[in-house]
């Protein structure tokens, strides 16, 4: 199956009509998640975990079948699911617990494919403990972070590699495998950013092999929120700043205050719907998708699609592209295109290491244009014709 476009009824805030590309910066919400969270708060189950009724004991049920419903989707220990407001608080916070575990010299490495969230946060660690972040750089030509500019960077100093799963800014997805083995050869640990990487292809966290896998359940039809699992030796040893009371043990450790009962539910749904509809499914639809909305702007004359050698270049990228229209900023391009009910972002969307090798303005960047799965032939054309006729 490569068409999935009786999908899009499963999806209300797309009834106004208007072809969202604006997915990379979070998608609509499937029915499923929406009638979940709605259902929670109706039924009274809104408590808290560990008491002695029916609504705590739903409190309880739900963090299993959540954390389960993850486990199975990301190909990883359900145990280790870590739920927070967002992919960028959970990082800040597990990062403050290794910026503890880092001695003066310590090295970092991060990369300029990334989003700030999985940069940032391992600068200030570094900073705070003493320690250095090496930048490995993207190949701003062919969008590409070959193994080797990560891998060239170790030493018998480096602790943390954090990269990209996929680039929320040009697709690119480096090859996570090969750098996680290379690390773990060298004694040193993976933080892998899947915000963008989850919501386009299969997950296997087991097959990847990191200690950390970030991803945000609203980019890929859920509530907003961020899902950190964290391997099982780093869950218990690694000293978490946390409350008093608060659990001792567990993910429990490092989720700050009372869950969001209802956004669990939301993301179990969504997690469930992914499962559903099937990832080797989704991915088949969105390539069919971005092959024709890559090819179709390199076929008009003033556009540049930035990041990419070619029509052809599809493989290993999420269905995710940046481009720019000769003679006009990328915010007039996106307003021109809201005007024909076309959403897309313009900026650097927060992948600011990125614009320099890409030859982008930092603050301007370039128009981006996300594929998902309710993304079908139809909105590919509007938004190639919007573009022609500019
Ligand atoms: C690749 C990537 N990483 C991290 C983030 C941050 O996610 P959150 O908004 O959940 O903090 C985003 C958000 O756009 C992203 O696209």
């Amino acid at each position: 199956m490569n068409t999935l476009t009786d999908l899009k009824d499963r999806f209300p805030g797309l009834s106004n009509g208007w072809a969202r590309f604006d997915g990379p910066a979070g998608t609509q919400v499937v029915d499923t998640a929406i009638d979940a969270m709605s259902e929670w708060q109706r039924s009274g189950n809104n408590a808290n975990s560990h008491g002695f009724f029916p609504a705590a004991d739903a409190c309880d049920a739900l963090v299993e079948q959540v954390s389960g419903t993850m486990g199975e989707l990301l190909g990883a220990n359900p145990e280790g699911m870590i739920f927070g407001p967002s992919t960028t608080a959970n990082l800040m916070a597990v990062t403050r617990a290794i910026s503890k575990s880092l001695s003066p010299g310590d090295e970092i490495i991060c990369t300029t494919l990334d989003h700030s969230a999985n940069v940032s946060p391992w600068q200030i660690a570094a900073e705070e403990a003493g320690a250095h972040v090496r930048m490995a750089e993207m190949d701003g030509e062919t969008g590409r972070l070959p193994v080797e500019v990560v891998t060239d960077l170790f030493t018998n100093k480096t602790k943390w590699v954090a990269v990209s799963g996929g680039s929320n800014a040009i697709g690119t997805m480096p090859d996570i495998v090969s750098i996680a083995q290379a690390a773990h050869a060298n004694g040193t640990r993976v933080a892998v950013d899947g915000v963008h990487r989850t919501p386009h292809v299969k997950v296997d966290i087991g097959e990847i092999g990191c200690d950390l896998y970030a991803t945000s359940s609203y980019k890929w039809y859920g509530p907003h929120a961020g899902v950190l699992w964290m391997a099982s030796d780093l869950l218990s040893d690694l000293p978490a700043y946390k409350i008093r009371p608060a659990p001792s043990q567990g993910a429990g450790r490092w989720q700050y205050g009372t869950p969001s009962w209802e956004t669990l539910a939301g993301i179990e749904a969504a997690g469930k719907f992914l499962l559903d509809i099937g990832m080797e499914n989704i991915s088949a639809h969105e390539q069919e998708r971005f092959k024709k909305l890559l090819s179709g702007l390199h076929e008009i004359p003033k556009v540049r699609v930035v990041g990419v050698t070619g029509p052809e270049d599809v493989v290993d990228r999420a269905p995710t592209l940046m481009f720019l229209v000769e003679g006009l900023s990328p915010e007039n391009v996106a307003k021109h295109l809201g005007d024909a009910q076309v959403a897309v972002w313009d900026g650097h969307n927060y992948a600011v290491d990125a614009m320099e090798p890409l030859g982008l303005h930092l603050e301007q960047g370039a128009v981006r244009a996300g594929i998902t799965a309710y993304i079908g032939d139809e909105e590919v054309d509007r938004l190639l014709e919007a573009v022609s006729s500019l």
